[in-house]
């Protein structure tokens, strides 16, 4: 397959993933307002290019947290990547691993941390934390994390509860049966099943926190020895808290828009900060 750009590889995943797979990684909350956004506000932002300067010697390197990496570019963490293939997460680690750029590991994974621990050694990594109601399930994650090799928690907190993305809710979303949540066992690794609904929003309606908030962000930074980002900002009034709160970084994020509808698009958010300093 000689597939060279992003929109080559979303037409052939038209092609070849089953529905329910398909439905759960393309769908927006809502009416996909904000999914729209996202593309449309790419599409809105223009280069001006300066010529006549000497650019034979020249790098995208960057450095996070003492890391360098060959671009300023990194892999978001996205759910359950082995209904797309056999390999998923670990493929993805060490293709990122390849290329010198950021990788995420879910959650929800597929893969279990420690597999992605060894599909990408020796390659600093990091891992996205949801918290579940069960606090002591929730730090057993990031003491994995921890010994596996990972250099940074990533703490999602535009997920206490799930968007509603019609698609899921009409397929039933499903894991399919040969599939776990790979960093868990029993209900919380089988519980995926969408039954009168989205299996995933059930999921995480039973297990995930909805009282989340800055306190938690405290307990996590209480505990772990690792940098701590969180993921999901969208306001000015927000950062700040996280900055009050001590964390090591901010992920400006509207979830893919997956959350809920009508918010900005994210590149926005970045460019409303970087050059007018507004939100
Ligand atoms: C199929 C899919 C699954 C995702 N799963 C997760 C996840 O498990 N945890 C998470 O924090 N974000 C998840 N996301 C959101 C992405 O990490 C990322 O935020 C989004 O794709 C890009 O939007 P952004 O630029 O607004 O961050 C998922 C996104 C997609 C498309």
């Amino acid at each position: 397959m000689n597939l060279v750009s992003l929109s080559e590889f979303e037409r052939e995943a038209h092609k070849v993933l089953p529905k329910n797979a398909l439905d759960y990684y393309k769908s927006g909350a809502g009416d996909e307002y904000s999914l729209r956004l996202n593309r449309t506000a790419f599409e809105k932002i223009r280069i001006r290019p300066r010529c006549l300067i000497d650019v034979s010697n020249r790098t995208s390197e960057c450095e996070v947290f003492g890391v360098k990496y060959s671009a300023p570019i990194g892999i978001s963490p996205t759910a359950m990547q082995k209904m797309a293939h056999p390999e998923g997460e670990n493929a993805v680690a060490k293709a990122a691993k390849n290329q010198e750029i950021g990788y995420t590991l879910s959650t929800i994974a597929t893969s279990s941390i420690e597999e992605v621990g060894q599909s990408a050694p020796d390659y600093s990594k990091w891992f996205q934390l949801y918290i579940y109601k069960d606090r002591g399930v929730t730090e057993r994650l990031v003491r994995r994390a921890e010994e596996n090799g990972f250099t940074a928690i990533v703490l999602t907190v535009d997920a206490p509860i799930f968007g509603l993305r019609r698609a899921d809710l009409k397929n039933h979303f499903s894991l399919p049966p040969h599939l776990t949540m790979a960093n868990f066992t029993g209900e919380l690794a089988t519980g995926v099943k969408g039954k009168g609904g989205s299996g995933i929003n059930q999921y995480v309606a039973s297990l995930f926190d909805a009282s989340l908030n800055w306190q938690d962000v405290e307990w996590l930074l209480s505990f772990t020895k690792l940098p701590v980002l969180v993921k999901g900002i969208l306001t000015k009034e927000d950062a700040e808290l996280a900055v009050e709160a001590g964390v090591h970084g901010i992920i400006v994020s509207n979830h893919g828009a997956r959350q809920i509808d009508s918010v900005p698009a994210t590149v926005s958010c970045y460019i409303s900060a970087i050059f007018y300093n507004v939100y």
